[in-house]
């Protein structure tokens, strides 16, 4: 929903080690697709551990308001009703995606082939990011969008009535961007075609194939290219939702820098365009490991390890790597502050539109507890002091951002002095259930 509640102060502070099990929801890509896909089935989809953050939620509602029927079965069980590709009828309301980037912009590229005209809106955060992106590729198709200066929300999307199929090109590395492009391609006639430079995460073609559509994709000297033949009959599937990566990272990275520490984060999904983290920690010096490494679903899965590691060191982050852990540089930036020596992040101008502008707000927090940090407009480097030598001891700003809040409460947990969020309300959207999972492992996390 677009309404911000009441802020929720936060504090984290070292202490006891963290030890246990740490189950963390599913995951949010996944999740957004589960709901989008089964909507444009067919039939009944059936989804088992569907995250229910906030941002999945508000994807749930989208697909009532175009007509199909969402039910929430309990513990994370879902099922949709879909109205098949095409099928969307006209809300009748403005669709509200709350602070979700990735809901909104899928659900554009989803609606703009059918001839509905819809208004889109979201919270001050979701209002302030670029969505010419995703208009500009659905225009081809002969949507026409109108929003305000710069291409922000709220916007109005006339959905082509007689939309053509498209061949695109990703400017920027984007999920989100390309998946827009084939959802919206579902319901053009002929084959659309998606090239991307680097390669993102591939959940939509991997579902999209799953849910029976036909989609061919070869890797060129363009890059990826992903040809899909329009106007498939989606089948409705049976969906278990692996555990996020994404939220894995947090308590992986607390367990890290918390002495004594020793969590097992059980049943992580581990697609490769997700898991750049992980082999960047291992890089680092951290003490990861992959247990019970097996494949489900179609994707590489494992339970993570992570013990208390007191001797890690900065490193250069391979840009080609960036896509695949987008998400996790701002709590990357916090273990590079317990490191020693430089840890040097390039290629990563998408940082500075996502929730917030996380090289600004991770930059900004990070020196104010004491460490020196570089920037520039598409790079950042982290001055890491060592373990034991990182003062905290500061409030910081999470600017409706639930990774920016996340990642300085994991950081409290490990400074000299305590660190405060000043609004952890924002963690509701993709982790609702991080306070009581982090304190569970014993955490010194608490509201103010
Ligand atoms: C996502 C894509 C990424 C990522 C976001 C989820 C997705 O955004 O940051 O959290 O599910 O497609 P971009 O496509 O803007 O890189």
């Amino acid at each position: 929903m677009s309404g911000h509640g009441t802020p929720i102060p936060m504090t984290s502070r070292k202490g006891e080690a963290l030890k246990g099990a740490a189950h963390v929801p599913g995951d949010k890509s996944i999740s957004h697709r589960s709901l989008i896909l089964g909507a444009l089935s067919v039939g009944e989809t059936r989804i088992e551990g569907l995250l229910e953050g906030q941002d999945v939620l508000d994807t749930a509602a989208a697909m009532r308001a175009f007509g199909a029927e969402v039910t929430d079965h309990g513990a994370g069980r879902w099922s949709v009703h879909g109205v098949g590709v095409g099928g969307f009828a006209e809300p009748t309301d403005v669709i509200d995606c709350g602070n979700s980037g990735t809901g909104v912009r899928l659900i554009m590229g989803a609606a703009a082939t059918s001839p509905i005209t819809v208004t889109y809106t979201g919270d001050a955060s979701l209002r302030s990011r670029p969505m010419g992106r995703v208009t500009d590729p659905l225009a081809l198709f002969g949507a026409r969008a109108h929003g305000r200066q710069g291409g922000r929300l709220p916007m109005t999307v006339v959905g082509a009535a007689e939309p053509v199929p498209v061949r695109y090109a990703v400017p920027v590395p984007s999920a989100q961007v390309k998946s827009a492009v084939l959802l919206a391609g579902l319901n053009a006639p002929g084959q659309t075609v998606v090239i991307e430079r680097e390669a993102t995460r591939d959940h939509t073609e991997r579902m999209l194939a799953g849910f029976g559509a036909e989609l061919a994709i070869e890797d060129g000297p363009e890059g990826r290219v992903i040809t899909l033949t329009g106007r498939p009959e989606l089948r409705p599937q049976d969906i278990t939702v692996p555990r996020d990566p994404s939220s894995a990272a947090f308590p992986v990275c607390a367990a890290l820098l918390a002495e004594g520490s020793d969590v097992l984060v059980p049943n992580i999904g581990l697609n490769p365009t997700r898991a750049g983290l992980f082999t960047t920690l291992v890089e680092m010096g951290a003490d990861l490991s992959y247990e019970n490494l097996r494949e489900e679903g179609g994707e590489p899965m494992a339970d993570l390890r992570a013990r208390f590691s007191s001797d890690m060191q900065g490193i250069e982050v391979p840009p080609e790597r960036a896509a695949s852990m987008i998400d996790e540089y701002p709590v990357l930036s916090v273990v590079a502050a317990f490191a020693k020596g430089r840890t040097v992040m390039r290629g990563v101008r998408e940082l500075r539109v996502k929730e917030s502008d996380r090289i600004d707000a991770m930059a900004k927090g990070l020196r104010a507890a004491g460490i020196e940090v570089e920037e520039g407009p598409d790079w950042w480097i982290v001055h890491g002091r060592g373990h034991g030598d990182v003062p905290g001891g500061v409030t910081v700003e999470s600017r409706l951002d639930h990774r920016i809040a996340m990642s300085f409460l994991v950081m409290g947990l490990a400074t000299n002095a305590a660190m405060v969020v000043d609004d952890a309300s924002p963690i509701a959207t993709s982790f609702p259930i991080f306070e009581a999972l982090m304190t569970g492992l014993g955490a010194g996390i608490a509201r103010v």
